[in-house]
C-alpha cells in the first residue's frame, strides 16, 4: 500500500498505475462517509502525483459497492443532510483529471453504480450486477444516478430502471453502453488497460478526457470549438514535437509528459 487508509487500499500494480480498492468487504463495500472521504482524498493526492498516470477503482469479487451505507444514513434529518452538504463531496470523484477506470465485479448498486458511472471507463465482469434501487428505501439516486444514467442509456430505460429499482446485468450494461465491455478477468484487464493508457503522453490523455467530458455539457458547436482550442494547446507541448518527429523518423516516441 502506498498511502495508508482504513476503508480503502491504495497500491501500485504497475509503475504508473494506482489501484484503489474499496475495502469494507463484510458490508459489501457499503459507502460510509469515512470511506468516501478517504476515496476523495486519495484521488486528489494521486491526481497531483507525477508518477501516477492512470487510476483503477475496484472492489472485490462479490461487490464493487452495494451502495451508500444505509445504516449510517437512516437517521439523518433534512437539516443534517442540507447543513452538511451530504453527498456533495462525491462529485469530486469526477473532477480528477487523470483517467479513472472502474473494474466492477459483483454488486454495483445505488452509490456503487453511481461511482462506477462517475469513472471514465467501466469494465464489468460477467457477474457484475448494476442497479439504482434507491426507490426501495424511499429516496432517489443522489450521487449522479438520475443524470448520468439518462445520458448513458436514454430516458425510457433510465426511467424504467430508476422507478422500478430493477437490477441489470453486465450484458445489459455493455449493450446499453453503461460499461465499455464485459471482461472475464476484469481486475487484470482494467490494470492492463490503465497501463496502456499510462504509456501515452499524459498531457494528451488528460486533454482528450477533458474534451470528451465537454460533450456531455454543451452544444456540438461549443464542443467542437472547445476541442479545437485544446487541440491547438497541445502544440505547445514537448510530447507533440516528440510524437510527430518519432512518426516521421519511424521510431517509437519517448514521452517526457511535458
Ligand atoms: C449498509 C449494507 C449495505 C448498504 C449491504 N450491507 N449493503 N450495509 N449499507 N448499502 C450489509 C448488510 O447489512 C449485511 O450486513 C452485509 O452487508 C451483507 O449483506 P447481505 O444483505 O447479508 O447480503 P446478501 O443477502 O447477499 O444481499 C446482497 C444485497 C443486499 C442484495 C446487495 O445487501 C442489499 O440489497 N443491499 C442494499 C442495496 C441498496 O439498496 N443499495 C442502495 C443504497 S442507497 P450484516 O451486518 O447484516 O451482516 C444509495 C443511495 C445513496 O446508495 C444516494 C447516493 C449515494
Amino acid at each position: 500500500s502506498i498511502l495508508q487508509y482504513q476503508n480503502i487500499i491504495v497500491s501500485r500494480p504497475t509503475p504508473a498505475v494506482a489501484l484503489v480498492t474499496l475495502n469494507r468487504p463484510k458490508v459489501l463495500n457499503a459507502l460510509s462517509a469515512a470511506l468516501i472521504d478517504e476515496l476523495v482524498s486519495a484521488l486528489s493526492l494521486l491526481d497531483t502525483d507525477d508518477t501516477t498516470r492512470a487510476i483503477v477503482i475496484t472492489g472485490n469479487e462479490r461487490a464493487f459497492a452495494a451502495g451508500a451505507d444505509i445504516k449510517e444514513m437512516k437517521d439523518k434529518t433534512y437539516v443534517d443532510v442540507f447543513k452538511h452538504k451530504f453527498l456533495e463531496n462525491w462529485t469530486l470523484i469526477s473532477h480528477v483529471r487523470k483517467p479513472v477506470i472502474a473494474a466492477v465485479s459483483g454488486y454495483a448498486l445505488g452509490g456503487g453504480c453511481e461511482i462506477a458511472m462517475a469513472c471514465d471507463i467501466v469494465l464489468a465482469s460477467p457477474t457484475a450486477v448494476f442497479g439504482l434501487p434507491e426507490i426501495d428505501i424511499g429516496v432517489i439516486p443522489g450521487a449522479g444516478g438520475t443524470q448520468r444514467l439518462v445520458r448513458a442509456i436514454g430516458k425510457s430505460r433510465a426511467m424504467e430502471l430508476i422507478l422500478s429499482g430493477r437490477r441489470f446485468s453486465a450484458t445489459d450494461a455493455a449493450a446499453w453502453g453503461v460499461v465499455s465491455r464485459v471482461s472475464e478477468d476484469v481486475f487484470a484487464d482494467a490494470i492492463e488497460l490503465a497501463t496502456t493508457i499510462a504509456g501515452k503522453g499524459t498531457i494528451a490523455v488528460q486533454a482528450a478526457k477533458e474534451a470528451i467530458n465537454v460533450a456531455f455539457e454543451t452544444s456540438l458547436d461549443e464542443g467542437l470549438r472547445h476541442e479545437r482550442t485544446i487541440f491547438y494547446g497541445l502544440f505547445a507541448t514537448q510530447d507533440q514535437k516528440e510524437g510527430m518527429s518519432a512518426f516521421a523518423e519511424k521510431r517509437p516516441p519517448v514521452w517526457s509528459h511535458s
